[in-house]
């Protein structure tokens, strides 16, 4: 007597038991169960969707389709094939997990959107940026670096590149490249040098939001933001147009800093961005003798931190080498990488690194809310997602 021929019912049912280890969700539920195919054989062919070719976790729904389904009374034997969501499918599973839609066009290529923020000015937040972007392109990240602070634009000078961007055939705008790695583009690009731009706020989302899409910023780990300070009208632009955008706040170490880069996280708070850390600047420095000088006093950055509930990233110290590097561009990173200032710049480069998951962008958001244990090598085809959530 021959085996009944298996149902597509069973089948589906036992596919609702592979999990998508990434999501915690089955595959059945997130529809990436593109067909089933049974002959009178008992022969059963299984196509799941990927949301990139190269998924690493490939091999685990393979094995685990062929267990579940291979169980199934009157199945002889199981396929497995893969097939790739479409662009229209991510959506729709992003919008299924709750996460925002993801930013078409220019961005849909850039995995993290980092904006480096400050509640006032002179805090050393463009340095902080520059020397980011420049630390991350060190450890072999594609990097871009925009120079939001439309105001008051130091991003060319501190990573040491000038000139004016060329628009390519489909007409968008090639960033510059800085001898330190990353892609810039500024707005001082555009004006001429000195010029006082006055920018009201409409004007200045319009100037952001075409940064945003039409340059061509091509496949990238990063792209840091340089803010103006303050939270005004650039933050609510921001969120208007990245609502995947992570937040680091830059202090300095005095209370009075510290309260100031509070209403940044509040602002982050309000508009829904995810504040991922603090990076303390201008901290105490060693003088040569050896004696610790605490120009701006201690402890702001650990305080914001704990208030906000985030880690602190660094502690970068005055040094005067920081400086310098910023002014004749050449990133103290880069130049000096074991000063220290340099070394706690990169200390805070490898946290955010660690905290912003990088295979499959869209499916490794920690579905718990906690943090990622820590850096994950980048899977096969893991550029080919856009934006993380
Ligand atoms: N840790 C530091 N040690 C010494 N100089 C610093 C340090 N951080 C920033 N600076 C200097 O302070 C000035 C202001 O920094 P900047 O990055 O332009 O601040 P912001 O972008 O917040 O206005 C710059 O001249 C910069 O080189
Ligand atoms: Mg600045």
């Amino acid at each position: 007597m021959s085996n009944p021929t298996p149902s597509h019912e069973a089948i589906t049912e036992a596919l609702s038991g592979v999990i998508d280890p990434e999501l915690g969700r089955d595959i059945v539920e997130l529809e990436m169960v593109r067909s089933i195919e049974v002959s009178d054989a008992g022969r059963v062919e299984v196509v799941v969707s990927l949301t990139t070719p190269g998924c690493p976790i490939r091999g685990h729904f393979e094995q685990a389709v062929s267990q579940r389904v291979g169980a199934i009374e009157g199945v002889t034997e199981v396929e497995v094939g893969f097939d790739v969501l479409s662009e229209e499918e991510k959506s729709g599973l992003q919008e299924k997990l709750g996460r925002p839609k993801l930013p078409q066009g220019s961005l849909a290529q850039v995995k993290n959107v980092i904006c480096v923020a400050s509640g006032k000015g002179g805090v050393g937040k463009s340095t902080m940026t520059a020397n980011l972007a420049a630390a991350l392109a060190a450890e072999g990240k594609s990097v871009g670096a925009l120079d939001c602070d439309v105001y008051g634009y130091s991003i060319p000078r501190m990573l040491g590149i000038d000139g004016r961007p060329e628009v390519s055939a489909d007409r968008k705008i090639i960033p510059l490249v800085s001898p330190a790695g990353p892609k810039v583009i500024s707005m001082g690009f555009f004006v001429e040098s000195d010029a006082a731009v006055v920018w009201r706020g409409p004007m200045l989302h319009k100037a952001i939001q075409q940064f945003l899409e039409d340059v061509d910023w091509g496949e990238l780990d990063f792209l840091l933001l340089d803010l103006p300070p303050g939270t005004g009208d650039v933050s609510m632009s921001l969120a208007q147009l990245l609502p995947q955008a992570k937040f680091v706040l830059v202090t300095t170490p005095q209370p009075a800093a510290q309260s100031v880069a509070r209403r940044s996280a509040d602002m982050a708070e309000k508009v829904d961005l995810e504040v991922v850390g603090v990076i303390e600047n201008m901290s105490a420095f060693q003088s040569p003798d050896g004696e610790r000088v605490a120009i701006f006093g201690e402890g702001g950055g650990q305080i914001l931190a704990e208030e906000i509930d985030v880690p602190l990233l660094a502690k970068v110290p005055l040094e005067t080498d920081l400086r310098e590097g910023a002014d004749e561009g050449r990133p103290l990173v880069v130049d000096k990488p074991d000063a220290p200032a340099a070394q706690a710049i990169r200390q805070a480069a490898r946290g955010i690194l660690a905290m912003t998951p990088e295979d499959l962008p869209m499916m490794a958001a920690p579905v718990s809310g906690d943090p990622p244990p820590g850096p994950k090598t980048p899977g096969p085809g893991a550029t080919e997602l856009p934006v993380i959530q």
